[in-house]
């Protein structure tokens, strides 16, 4: 199965630079994974229509239609285009404290809306020295009891984020393949992507990995030289 690169473009760009870099993709005839923020998702979803590229979006409301000021359903983001939503990214359980029971009350009603998900997992630093990775990866994971529609889970260390420091292929591999078994008992087999600092010189070596089965790439997805350099790496391995 190809290598996924996943491209998670946080609360950037505009409608114009967004809308460029997605046409210079599809004129690459990529397939990445894109996950605008929302106002950028309609014209992202006008510009990519023809092409190989999924959209997705960076959040789902746990709730259906309703009276729930600022919240956007799953409903109404397949209606803008999106086939995917990312849940439990570590920024959104940091920031918004969201936790086990919110994330997987999204995760049901984003597949009950026709969405597939990208499930994210990892530790931060302290956690990691405390030598808990496994468990509160193991943890993270358990909320995908009996989930539906789980397009991949990502492994991203908090530590790795935006740090500029990324996992060793090692740690990576390591890691992934815990999260393999760990799915497996959940009844779960789905590609595991790894993200956290991927840039295009360490893309290769992670993807390298036997169960590094893609990337989620979020500040080198921004721009269109090191997003291709990464796909490029990813049709390689
Ligand atoms: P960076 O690639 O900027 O470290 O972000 C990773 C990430 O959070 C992707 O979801």
């Amino acid at each position: 199965m190809p290598k996924i690169v996943a491209a998670n473009w946080k609360m950037n760009l505009r409608r114009q630079s967004a809308c460029e870099l997605v046409s210079a993709l599809k004129a690459e005839g990529r397939k990445c994974w894109l996950f605008p923020a929302f106002p950028l998702l309609g014209p992202v979803a006008d510009t990519l229509i023809g092409g190989g590229l999924r959209l997705g979006a960076q959040d789902v409301s746990p709730e259906p239609d309703g009276a729930f000021t600022g919240d956007v359903s799953a409903e109404m983001l397949v209606d803008a285009g999106c086939e995917l939503v990312l849940v439990g990214h570590s920024e959104r359980r940091k920031q918004h404290g969201e936790l086990g029971d919110l994330l997987a009350r999204k995760l049901k009603r984003a597949a009950e809306g026709g969405l597939e998900t990208v499930y994210c997992v990892g530790e931060t630093l302290n956690q990691r020295k405390a030598g808990k990775a496994r468990e509160v990866v193991k943890e993270h994971l358990s909320t995908l009891q009996g989930a539906r529609k789980v397009a991949a889970v990502a492994y991203e260390p908090v530590w790795a984020i935006g740090t500029g420091e990324t996992a060793t292929p090692a740690q990576a591999e390591e890691m992934h393949a815990f999260i393999r078994g760990e799915l497996k008992t959940l009844g779960l087999d789905v590609p595991i992507l790894y993200g956290g600092s991927v840039k295009p010189g360490n893309a290769r070596e992670l993807l390298a990995q036997a169960h590094v089965d893609g990337v989620l790439v979020g500040g080198a997805s921004l721009k269109l030289e090191s997003l291709r350099a990464i796909d490029e790496a990813a049709l390689e391995s």
